[in-house]
Formats: C-alpha cells, structure tokens, sequence
C-alpha cells in the first residue's frame, strides 16, 4: 500500500515537472524561432500605453487603484519579456499631464504607487542591469518623489542591459511647450532651429525614437504620447487589458512589427537601392524592389530614418 502511494507520488512528480520542462522547451523554442526568423526585427525600442488598468478592476468589483496595482505586476513581467525577446529599450506611459484630473484618490493611488515601486524594486533592477529613467515634468510631483526619482536615475546611470525609460507627468504637447521655452532662453535664432534642434530639447533627448508603440485596452489613439517622437513608429494595438499583457501578447506584437514595411517616407524602390548600397550589393534598385521588401523586418540602419 505503501510502495504503491510512493509510486503515485514520484509519477505525479514526474510528471509535474515533466510538464514545465516541456513548457520552458517550448519556450525557447519560440525564442529562438523570433530571433532566427526575424533576425534584427526585433524593435530596438517600444513604448507602451499601459490602458485597461480600470476596467480590469472594475469587472473584478474591485477598486481602481488595485488595477493600477495589477498593472506594476504586468509591467514586472513585460520588463522580463522584453529581456527574454532582446528588446533593449521600452519606455511606458504612467501618468499623464492630464490624468491630474483624474478623481483625487486614484492620482494619490498612482504617486504612491511610483514611489513604492522604486522603493521595491530599484535595487533589484539595478542588480539586473537595468538603466531607469524618468521621462516627464518633475515640476509638480511631490518632493520625496522627485528625490526616489533622482536616487533611481543615479544609481542605474551606468546600466546597460535594458533601459526602461517612465513616462510620468508626461504630456506630449507640454513637452514641445517647455522644448520651445529653452530654445528660447538659449537664444537660437530662428532660421537655426532645425528637426534636430526640438529633439534635442525634448525630455527624450538622450533616447531613440520609439521604433513601435504597444497600446492595450483596444482604443486607437496616442493620447498625447511621445507625438513628436512617434512620427514613424509602427502602432499596435490589442484588447487585452494591461493587467493580462503577458508574452503571448507581445509576441503578437513583435509578429505585428516584423511583417510591417517601414518606408520612412521613400520609395520601395528607393529602400532597396539605398539598403543594397549599405552591403554593397549593386543589384539595381528596381530588380532589388521586387525581392522581399527590406523594410519588412525594420533591418534599415537607423541613418535611413532621418
Ligand atoms: C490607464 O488605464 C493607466 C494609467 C492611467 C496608469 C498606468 C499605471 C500603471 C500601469 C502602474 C503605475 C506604474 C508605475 C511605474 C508605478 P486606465 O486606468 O485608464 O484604464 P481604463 O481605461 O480601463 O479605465
């Protein structure tokens, strides 16, 4: 009776973890299936709007504020994804310049929020290798806050592994208004004010722009995120509600990205020519546009963006 439960016990444990290895093969499987297939189609760099935290709660007959909270647990895991897919930069949308309005205890939920997650969470992500930044007006945000911000920035400054930039009293619009009251204080003269000029006044001066934006809860707009820097970001967007973002969703994504051409503007024809130059291949640009198109897998060297 006794030999029979230990046999039981040891078949059960077999197959347990039986299971899981089956499901982390499966795992890398997938992995190694994006990066062989797609090569450098990974976006180098995508932003999120982290929508849906609300409703998430609300069909729960829970409070908002334990949505937001579900959705640090979601952001926890997309940052460990995007490690997993070799994605080395995202930056995510927090708090916006507009959800001041937003009723008193929900934007005291959301400050508190930030400032427990850097306290939770900073010095492990440090030890990850994880560079953190803060993308927004500090104008406005309590002290302590602004403090665990600077605290964050300085001891993640020499991090490279990922870089997570957060979006936090951020508003597109706000950020060209303060851009053009220093260009202003800096006396540019007006016909030396370039493209180049207002990106390297904006908060995201030091960062690439977004190659795709991720946008969760099923609404098709920007909401005033990263406008400027967006100009030829791939969109996507899903239903799923941010709390439930998990790796299926972002392989839906990174699939999204990959089978997008991205043209900046030109010409196929032009893409293939320019692309064939980099290699030094000189295949005329009409024979090289009828072959898979370039720009399919973002394989374009950044310089082409611009
Ligand atoms: C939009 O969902 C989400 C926000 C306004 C806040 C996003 C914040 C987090 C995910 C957590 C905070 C992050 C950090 C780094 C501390 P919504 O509330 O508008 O959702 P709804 O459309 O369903 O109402």
């Amino acid at each position: 009776m006794a030999k029979r439960r230990i046999r039981n016990l040891r078949a059960l444990v077999r197959a347990f973890f039986g299971g899981a290895r089956a499901r982390e093969a499966e795992r890398q499987a997938e992995l190694g299936r994006l990066r062989f297939r797609d090569g450098q189609a990974i976006p180098h760099h995508i932003a999120f709007i982290m929508d849906g935290n609300g409703r998430w709660a609300t069909s729960r007959h829970l409070p908002r504020s334990m949505g937001h909270r579900a959705g640090v647990e979601a952001l926890r895991r997309v940052v460990r994804l995007c490690n997993d897919y070799h994605v080395p930069m995202l930056t995510v949308y927090a708090f916006s310049t507009e959800n001041w309005g937003r009723p008193a205890d929900e934007v005291s939920a959301l400050m508190g929020l930030l400032w427990e997650t850097i306290r939770t969470d900073v010095d492990r992500l440090n030890s990850e290798g994880v560079r953190l930044r803060h993308v927004g007006r500090l104008e406005g945000l309590d002290q302590d806050i602004q403090d665990a911000i600077h605290w964050m920035e300085d001891l993640t400054r020499n991090n490279d592994k990922l870089e997570l930039n957060v979006c936090f009293n951020y508003g597109g619009r706000a950020e060209l208004v303060d851009a053009v009251h220093e260009i202003i204080a800096a006396k540019i003269p007006p016909d030396q004010v370039t493209e180049e000029t207002i990106s390297s006044y904006l908060y995201t001066r030091d960062l690439p722009d977004p190659d795709l934006i991720v946008r969760t809860g099923g609404e098709m707009r920007l909401s005033n995120y990263l406008i400027w820097q967006a100009a030829y970001a791939e969109y996507y967007s899903t239903a799923t509600l941010w709390p439930d973002f998990g790796e299926a969703d972002l392989v839906a994504a990174l699939d999204a990205y990959a089978s997008r051409k991205r043209r900046f503007g030109k010409t196929d024809a032009q893409l293939a020519a320019e692309s064939n130059a980099e290699n030094g291949n000189d295949a005329s640009p009409v024979e090289a546009a009828g072959d898979a198109n370039p720009s399919r897998n973002g394989t374009y060297p950044q310089a082409a963006r611009h």
